[in-house]
């Protein structure tokens, strides 16, 4: 019998060390270090070993399709995340924090697939066949087609495929349950992790059927997570939620078929996760108007705009250092904006503790909201409330000057559906409309949207 392989492998990024040791040097994870088995190689195919090549087929691009190449559920928020679809014979994977809500949202999709005419096979490593009916009969998707399997070994679930008429979509919950007789190390290994979705992959690309993976993120790193596989899937989202709120994002990360930056909202209920068709009004639920320190920024997540309230309290410290605290938005970003405020508007924070907060736990990676996070500081500085019929949106460079943004007709459009009546954004933005309800004040600079608010020059309208 062939001596074992042994090699160290990070469960959270893959990574192959020569020792064990600590820390992991490429993603900087501690503790992820495992050692491994990995006699079938990393993700080894099924033909191992010497083989003579045989020729394959060369095809002309443009060629003959024989269906739909999307498969659309109808749920919109669902189809839009996934580029408008999933495509057939693509490999999809979902991954988040345990419990987060991958599972229902997975059995809810796979419901309304089925009611659209496609068949759709459940694969469930985690729960047993009457759990998972269980929540069906309570997501009220029990009376639809979908078929189950609890079945966690590759080759009988691609053998059980194999007897059916192909499904047009398989769901595999979840990838660290997999595991597969060509790999000797234990299930949840990068190892077994990788050579199951492997052998899953190539089965969606030569049947023609789409299937989705899902991955628990793991924070201790004892199990290996959905990173280790992300180069391997067609498209990767990730469902997101913050600890405490009811509503989920579903991100798109990676997308081969489709755009990467949209999301899909959704609220967990009692019955399962509720489509947020407009999410501007969920953030915006529970705003107290008067208070200072609060700005509306009015931003886009992919092709939609989103409007958030962000929130700062400026509060002088009695710390040698300063805190500053950042929930939602980046850290280096706020301190860039602290940074022009001092050197250019003469704000003096060096002796204040600074907490910045995007309402709803909702998340900012876009630099536009530069200039609401700027007005909100400044506001809690002063202790005067901004106008509450306002939005703001740019992006402010470190000579202090606001540079315009992408698509300002659509955050102003966004901003008066939901009432409001003015904004400041930066000069020349490019595609203003030319009529609307909206007063728009263009700033040219920091300096004069710090000297705008702290006058009290923009008006309360309404
Ligand atoms: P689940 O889909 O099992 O999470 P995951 O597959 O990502 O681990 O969701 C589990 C959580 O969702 C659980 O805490 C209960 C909650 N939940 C509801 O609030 N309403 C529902 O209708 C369902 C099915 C779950
Ligand atoms: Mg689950």
């Amino acid at each position: 019998m062939a001596k074992p392989k042994l090699s160290f492998i990070c469960q959270n990024c893959g990574a192959v060390t020569a020792r064990w040791q600590g820390k992991c040097d490429s993603c900087g994870e501690w503790n992820t270090i495992v050692e491994e088995n990995t006699s079938g190689g990393i993700g080894g195919g099924p033909q191992r070993g010497r083989r003579k090549g045989s020729p394959s087929a060369l095809l002309p691009l443009s060629g003959e399709m024989e269906e739909a190449p999307r498969i659309v559920s109808g749920i919109d928020e669902f189809d839009r995340a996934t580029g408008g679809g999933i495509v057939r014979g693509s490999a999809l994977l979902i991954g988040g924090d345990p419990g987060i809500g991958k599972s229902t949202l997975l059995m809810q999709a796979a419901a309304a697939l089925s009611r659209g005419g496609n068949s759709v096979v459940y694969v469930s490593g985690e729960e047993a066949v009457a759990q998972v009916r269980l929540r069906a009969q309570r997501l009220k998707a029990a009376d639809t087609s979908v078929q189950l399997m609890a079945e966690t070994n590759v080759e009988d679930i691609l053998a059980t495929l194999a007897e059916t008429r192909r499904p047009d979509l398989v769901i595999i919950d979840s990838i660290q349950t997999l595991w597969s007789d060509m790999a000797e190390s234990a299930p949840g290994t990068v190892t077994q992790v990788r050579t199951g979705v492997q052998a899953l992959v190539r089965y969606a690309k030569a049947s023609g059927a789409a299937v989705i993976l899902v991955g628990h993120v793991t924070k201790d790193g004892q199990i290996a997570g959905p990173r280790v596989v992300e180069h391997m899937v067609d498209a990767v989202l990730y469902f997101e939620g913050e600890g405490g709120h009811h509503y989920r994002i579903l991100r798109t990360v990676k997308n081969r078929f489709g755009p990467t930056d949209e999301i899909g909202v959704f609220e967990m209920s009692d019955i399962g996760l509720r489509e947020v068709r407009n999410p501007s009004e969920l953030f915006l639920g529970e705003r107290n108007e008067k208070a200072p320190g609060a700005a509306v920024f009015a931003g886009m997540e992919g092709t939609r705009p989103v409007l958030v309230e962000i929130q700062a309290l400026v509060a002088p410290s009695a710390l040698g250092t300063p805190r500053r605290a950042v929930v939602g938005w980046d850290q280096p970003r706020l301190a860039m904006v602290l940074a022009v405020l001092e050197a250019h508007c003469g704000v003096r924070l060096g002796q204040h503790d600074v907490y910045l907060n995007v309402a709803g736990g909702f998340r900012i990676s876009e630099p536009a909201a530069d200039l609401a996070v700027a007005a909100a500081l400044v506001s809690s500085l002063s202790g005067a409330a901004l106008p509450s019929d306002c939005v703001y949106f740019g992006e402010v460079s470190l000579s202090g000057a606001v540079r315009p943004v992408a698509h300002a007709a659509q955050r102003l459009k966004e901003a008066e559906k939901l009432g409001f009546r003015q904004s400041v954004l930066p000069s020349a933005s490019a595609d203003l409309p030319r009529s609307g309800e909206i007063v728009p004040h263009e700033v040219e600079t920091l300096p004069d949207l710090v000297g705008r608010v702290a006058s009290g020059s923009l008006p309360s309208i309404g």
